[in-house]
């Protein structure tokens, strides 16, 4: 019998949480919960989703001893076995910001890629070491999961914050994403495919591909996309239009490099003029998912609440809160399994700075993430990952020294930007709009 835990998750607000919930149902025979707690800073936006949380457990998680949601960080953090933060400082509203203001000097606007990125990034950091610090005072040995994007951004930091602590784990969940739909073209389920796999968050490659038994899959998946091309599978973003166009340019990018089968969000990074051609000011991302995954989810809440059942609604878990309990409960029970996480490199990747915080498979033991060895790569993403490396750093580096030349040095570096000119219109804009978020810059 696996020992029962208590679980914070932090941006219980958050529109993925629901999606959570039914997953913690699914898979409470892996990761069996005493408690669950909710913790945001935002208690309205928390609260519908806590209400149709709370039906949600009393009908499909009875053994549950207690659910709660709070504001107050004390009460939250007191005796957790494990945290799952999700947050986004400013909110959708931010994001929307971060997506515009690219765009309108003409180039990709997106949440975590080029100048929306480093301007998220330099908003996450505050409350994510605060957070951090936070429930460290309060469960010291907690096992800290984080989703918090942007996750390379994030993790840097994190790292030179707290980096004697083993405890915290950034993780992405674009991998296993990818990873379902391989799965799903070669009809199999999605954990029995074991992944090569290097990189930065949002920013790495399948190198191969392997079922449980050995077998090598990878021309097979390269061959199908190239074939009957690729599709969104997970139930959260397979009906969703700019998901789908996404997938579709993957098949692209493997087209013109056939070597490895790479993340998604490589397009903006290799195509930035094609991607920042098709972005809408009116129609940004933000704007979709405040349209779309928040009005069905805030809809769905009330649809419960008013109810008092959820037994008419159709949520179901997703590989998405799926990833992250499995990932925990492979570290709290030293289970040893195998996932793509974000660690310091520390030589895994030999040659690329020790320091990177690098995105690979690991095991998932009780002593933290054993990451396994990658090896020298090839020219082509060495170069591509030391540019955008740089930019991440340098994106760290002008947070923590107020330096205005960093920020934008980084984002010269940006390969969504790389004019100068651009690069500074856009940080100046960037400043304006994250008044009170950001640090100041000199
Ligand atoms: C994937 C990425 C996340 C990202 C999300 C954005 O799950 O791994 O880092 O936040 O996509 O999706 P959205 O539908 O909000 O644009
Ligand atoms: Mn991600």
């Amino acid at each position: 019998m696996r020992s029962k835990q208590n679980l914070v998750i932090v941006g219980g607000g958050s529109t993925y949480t629901l999606g959570i919930i039914m997953s913690l149902v699914a898979e409470k025979a892996n990761f069996p919960l005493r408690k669950i707690v909710f913790y945001d800073n935002d208690k309205q936006r928390q609260e519908k989703i806590a209400k149709a949380s709370e039906i949600i457990l009393k009908e499909n998680y009875p053994e549950l001893e207690t659910f709660t949601y709070t504001t107050n960080k004390q009460e939250a953090f007191t005796d957790i076995d494990v945290a799952f933060i999700q947050i986004r400082t400013g909110g959708l509203r931010m994001r929307e910001q971060d997506e515009e203001i690219p765009v309108r000097h003409g180039v990709v606007g997106q949440e975590t890629c080029g100048a929306g990125g480093m301007a998220y990034g330099m908003r996450s950091i505050t409350d994510m070491v605060a957070l951090i610090q936070d429930i460290r005072s309060y469960s010291k040995d907690a096992w800290i999961l984080n989703y918090t994007n942007p996750a390379a951004i994030v993790a840097d930091a994190l790292n030179r914050e707290f980096k004697a602590d083993e405890r915290i784990l950034n993780i992405c969940d674009m991998p296993i994403a990818i990873m379902h739909s391989y799965a799903s073209m070669l009809h199999k389920d999605v954990w029995e495919l074991v992944p090569e796999y290097f990189g930065l968050n949002h920013f790495g490659w399948f190198t191969r591909i392997y079922d449980k038994e050995g077998n090598d899959l990878t021309d097979t998946i390269k061959n199908k996309i190239l074939e009957e091309g690729f599709i969104p599978k997970d139930k959260e973003i397979a009906h969703d239009e700019s998901w789908k166009q996404t997938f579709k340019q993957a098949r692209q990018m493997l087209i013109d490099f056939p070597e490895y089968l790479p993340n998604t969000y490589l397009q903006y990074y290799l195509y930035p003029d094609d991607l920042a051609k098709k972005e809408e000011i009116g129609n940004t991302r933000a704007r979709q998912v405040i349209n779309g995954r928040e009005k069905r989810v805030h809809e769905q809440c009330d649809q419960i609440i008013n109810a008092k059942t959820a037994a008419m609604i159709d949520i179901e878990s997703d590989i998405h809160g799926v990833y992250m309990i499995r990932a925990a409960a492979s570290l709290v029970y030293h289970l040893q399994e195998t996932y793509i996480v974000i660690v310091e490199n520390n030589g895994i990747i030999s040659n690329i700075p020790n320091d990177a915080m690098v995105e690979v498979p690991a095991s998932l033991t009780k002593h933290g993430p054993k990451p396994y060895v990658v090896g020298e790569i090839p020219r082509f993403y060495k170069g591509l990952i030391e540019n955008q490396l740089a930019y991440e750093k340098l994106v760290v580096d002008a947070f923590y020294e107020n330096s205005y030349t960093k920020a934008l040095q980084a984002l010269t570096l940006n390969r969504t930007i790389v004019h100068a000119p651009t690069a500074k219109a856009i940080l100046n804009d960037l400043i304006k709009a994250n008044q009170g978020y950001w640090p100041a810059l000199k």
